[in-house]
């Protein structure tokens, strides 16, 4: 599974980066809008911490097919890299979707809620498909459920699309996906960390610690003693 990180603050991106084995960024208009008034400065930020081999999510806000062509060529372009252009999945977004692909811009059909939009992006070219499954399961349906149903249509359509799973309230959704073989999911910071966020662990790596300190002396490392 592809990991990516749902947030556009430079400092968490460039902590997670670092830390963790994760294949790009994403962002969406709200998230960008959280850091300040100048995206611009944000996106390109995001884009030297990461480098132009990662992938790097950015959303067009334009509503009209024409119009969200010009702006994904425009996305894409600013950015470099591998950018990819996250498009709504709405019947205007199909449209420009099949004219992306002919141009050789990569999309990801966004704002998924329902199994036949994730086909239609997939059908449209679109590279990935964001199913948003925290607020699927806000609307009382089974977010989990329905992500794995656009798996499974993805993968017997064959349609050359890979889920990109977003909006998470925990980890334990994410693992349900991971374990079910999706494609990709993107993490806002706090559910990464949450990943081995546990008093468990933290204890485990502690004592190993003190038992080695215990017989060699504090702050004494492999490093120390056999270097
Ligand atoms: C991806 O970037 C999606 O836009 C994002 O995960 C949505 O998350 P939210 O439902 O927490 O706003």
């Amino acid at each position: 599974m592809k990991l990516y990180i749902d947030d556009a603050n430079p400092e968490e991106i460039r902590r997670l980066w670092t830390l963790y084995p994760a294949d790009g960024v994403t962002t969406n208009p709200s998230i960008l809008s959280r850091e300040g008034s100048d995206p611009r400065s944000t996106l390109n930020q995001i884009r030297q911490i990461i480098g132009s081999e990662a992938e790097l999510f950015v959303q067009v806000l334009a509503d009209e097919a024409d119009e969200i062509v010009l702006e994904a060529e425009t996305i894409a372009g600013a950015l470099g890299g591998r950018t990819v252009v996250k498009i709504p999945s709405v019947p205007a977004g199909f449209q420009a979707m099949k004219a992306l692909k002919a141009k050789g811009i990569v999309t990801c059909g966004t704002a998924v809620y329902t199994p036949m939009q994730a086909y239609l992006a997939a059908k449209s070219g679109a590279a990935y498909v964001a199913p948003y499954l925290n607020r699927i399961d806000n609307m009382g349906f089974d977010g989990v459920r329905i992500v794995k149903q656009i798996q499974d249509i993805l993968t017997r359509g064959k349609y050359g699309a890979e889920v990109l799973a977003a909006s998470f309230k925990n980890s334990q959704q994410v693992l349900e996906l991971c374990e079910y073989g999706i494609g990709a999911a993107t993490c806002a910071p706090a559910i990464l960390d949450g990943f081995v966020k546990n008093a468990a662990i933290d204890a485990a790596v502690a004592a190993f610690t003190a038992d080695f300190e215990k017989a060699v002396g504090k702050g004494k490392t492999m490093k120390s003693i056999l270097g």
